[in-house]
């Protein structure tokens, strides 16, 4: 069998860039180890850039998107008893929306149903060999029969513990890394969201964030230590802690209920170079991992598929290497900046306990700066808002 592209992951970045090709009728197949219910049932992040939108809106997969996705023109943060309005509108003419992951994997999945697209889900032993030549080739198992498949280019889009980037020669490749020293616990619940935007809690017991789903769906994280387990946390602890760190406003009104979902999830921040090997190229969480803090890690995945399809576009439409040879550079050139922001953001809002109260008090400092500057302010927002492709 032969394909002129092979897409290992049928997450956001996979399905992503199987649409992209799709629209330009180059032949894609798309390799997942899980089943559709299981990449269907993870919950991630929800906030997107404009950019990311507007992708969307090119791919024609944007309408369930504009029908229920909210729009949300700036956020809180809450620390030391203040909370910041940060106008994402006002500071930057743009805003960002609200729209869970969950529900893009969907719609990309029916997009690529209706058009024809090819996925085959729940495959096992994926190897890839060849990507150093001009001919690769991957195999893998898929209901019992073993498969091989020649292809023109391979691409990488099955996440952090994906067998892409580890097939890679460790001499070849630069890996970039920081963890840290505590996670967040997150919790889904169909009550209403505690307020209309997001915020984001700086508080001596640790951060806290109120995000949403939908006008009757909520998602909340605190930051707990790494050494904790899910059944530790049940729901009314949950809530609790939840509480102590909310501003008083919206402690007074938080609405709790059962859990739907609760997971602890720990962060880090990764970057591996470069993205290309040969005929290899690395997207998404494959190629580099952000702290969950700036909401960037699935608009990441999205600016990484933008480049990587004008390479291949270029490639099979223009005859034309030249994206190809530069996807790399320019991925990673925007990459290095959302790591910059969403390690900020960490930095800034979280308790580091061995960084000490004068830890603290430079992070208190930096919030009233920001508080008092609008200069600051905007740098802040237009980043959140996503820097430029
Ligand atoms: C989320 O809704 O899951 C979410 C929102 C904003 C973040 C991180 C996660 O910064």
């Amino acid at each position: 069998m032969r394909v002129q592209v092979l897409i290992i992951g049928a997450g956001p970045a996979g399905l992503l860039l199987g649409q992209c090709l799709l629209r330009e009728g180059i032949d894609a197949l798309i390799l997942e180890s899980r089943s559709r219910e299981y990449v269907l049932g993870r919950i991630r992040a929800g906030v997107l850039e404009s950019a990311t939108v507007a992708l969307l809106e090119r791919l024609g997969v944007a309408g369930r998107l504009h029908a229920e996705g909210l729009a949300h023109e700036g956020f809180d943060i809450a620390f030391a008893g203040e909370r910041l309005r940060i106008d994402l509108a006002a500071l930057t003419g743009r805003s960002v929306t609200v729209y869970g992951q969950t529900e893009i994997t969907k719609d990309l999945m029916d997009a690529r149903d209706a058009a024809g697209g090819k996925t085959s889900y729940e495959v096992s032993d994926v190897a890839i060999e060849g990507f150093d030549t001009d001919h690769p080739r991957v195999t893998y198992t898929h209901k019992g029969n073993s498969q091989s498949i020649d292809c023109d280019f391979i691409c990488g889009c099955d996440g952090f513990h994906g067998v892409s980037r580890a097939s890679v020669p460790p001499a070849a490749i630069r890996l970039y890394e920081r963890v840290y020293p505590f996670g967040w616990m997150g919790v889904l619940s169909d009550t209403p969201p505690v307020h209309d935007e997001l915020i984001y809690v700086s508080h001596e017991r640790g951060f806290a964030l109120c995000s949403q789903r939908s006008r009757t769906r909520s998602r909340y994280y605190v930051q707990c230590p790494l050494s904790e387990q899910v059944d530790e946390w049940p729901d009314e602890r949950f809530w609790a802690e939840l509480r102590r760190r909310l501003p008083g406003e919206a402690a007074k009104t938080l609405a709790t209920g059962p859990s739907i979902e609760k997971s602890i999830a720990p962060l880090r921040s990764f970057v591996a170079e470069p993205l290309r090997f040969g005929r290899l190229f690395l997207a998404g969480d494959a190629a580099h991992i952000v702290p969950p803090t700036g909401a960037k890690g699935l608009n990441l995945a999205a600016s990484d598929v933008y480049y990587l399809a004008e390479a291949l576009v270029g490639f099979y439409k223009e005859k034309s290497i030249v994206k190809m040879d530069q996807y790399s550079a320019r991925a990673l050139s925007r990459v290095w900046k959302a790591e910059r922001f969403s390690w900020w953001m960490t930095k800034l809002l979280h308790r580091f306990p061995e960084e000490g109260e004068f830890g603290r008090r430079m992070q208190l400092a930096e919030l009233e700066y920001i508080a008092g500057s609008r200069a600051a302010q905007t740098a802040l927002a237009e980043n959140y808002v996503g820097l430029p492709y």
